[in-house]
């Protein structure tokens, strides 16, 4: 792998991609192979928002392959009491091998990498979320065999980190990605420029369509996130109402093509964003998601340290 962090799936190429998921379906197959190897490595991994996936999944990778990690919460270090992203950095770069970090300001893990001399990943951030989207494409090859022609619609808060990170790493493996969402909440304009670009080369187009019904029409996958995501939690009651119209139920899921699977990030609110009917279908794939998160980020880890040697 080229890049010495992964702080947003645009610095990827899709070499580097290949590499992540070929290593990732390795990783999946023959655990036992890679048991020793990240003998005495140690994560720090920072939280300043909850995680149940992001946090399990990075603190199993490390422990299988023979390392350990660190929970850090700004409630109980220093971060929370005005210590500076930057000075922390330079500290935790002194003592660990890599860092990890769940950030309000996606600018607090550019720093992180910037000041901390050791790889940095970025698990979720205010404009991307990578790891997510390394997960999701792993399942979306185990499921559908290729990438090349597929068509991904997510459904919902287009403006988020995790359609940003999605519709990233789908202009780069060539898979469409559209957006059905209403006006406001369309995905960042510099987002679906840099993907219309790359798409231009890859056979990946990226629109937004407003009406649910017309978007999800031929879809390979439907994909959906919270409505409301954390940070913006108080505009729950706008959003419920702006929002209503981009549930994933049976009705709209039956709209897309008959193979069509249903992705979600996890958490879902069950019964806002998405129905228990979609959640438990026979083809809905949110389990074998989150399953993946801890194959591709294991996979992420050896070739980040691979990149730093
Ligand atoms: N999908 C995801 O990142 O889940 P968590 O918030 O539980 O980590
Ligand atoms: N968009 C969601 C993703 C959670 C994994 C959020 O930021 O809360």
């Amino acid at each position: 792998m080229k890049v010495r962090h992964l702080l947003a799936i645009k610095d990827l190429d899709r070499e580097d991609l290949d590499e992540i998921f070929a290593l990732a379906a390795d990783m999946k197959a023959n655990p036992e192979r890679y048991g020793d190897a990240l003998h005495n490595k140690t994560m720090a991994m920072i939280f300043e928002k909850s995680s149940t996936r992001t946090r399990v999944s990075f603190e199993c990778a490390m422990a299988r392959m023979g390392g350990h990690a660190l929970f850090l919460s700004p409630k109980d270090t220093q971060l929370g009491r005005g210590e500076t992203v930057s000075d922390t950095a330079q500290v935790l770069g002194r003592m660990v091998d890599i860092i990890m970090a769940r950030v309000f300001k996606h600018g607090d893990v550019v720093t992180l990498a910037e000041k901390s001399g050791v790889p940095v990943i970025n698990g979720l951030s205010d404009y991307a979320h990578p790891c997510q989207a390394l997960a999701d494409f792993l399942t979306i090859l185990e499921h559908k065999g290729k990438f090349e022609g597929l068509r991904v619609v997510y459904v919902g808060d287009s403006n988020n980190n995790v359609t940003h990170s999605l519709m990233e790493c789908g202009a780069l493996l060539g898979v469409s990605v559209d957006c059905a969402c209403p006006k406001g909440y369309y995905p960042a304009p510099e987002v679906v420029e840099w993907c219309r670009e790359v798409g231009r080369k890859t056979g990946a187009t990226f629109n937004v369509i407003e009406d649910p019904v017309e978007a999800v029409k031929g879809a390979d996958v439907i994909y959906s996130d919270v409505w409301v995501s954390m940070g913006v939690e108080h505009e729950k009651e706008q959003r419920l109402i702006d929002l209503h119209d981009y549930q994933v139920n049976l009705a709209l899921f039956e709209k897309a093509k008959s193979d069509c699977i249903f992705m979600h990030c996890l958490p879902a609110h069950r019964g806002e964003e998405v129905t228990d009917d979609v959640c438990d279908h026979p083809r809905s794939v949110i389990f074998d998601e989150a399953e993946n998160r801890l194959h591709a980020q294991a996979a992420l880890i050896l070739c980040l340290f691979a990149a730093w040697k």
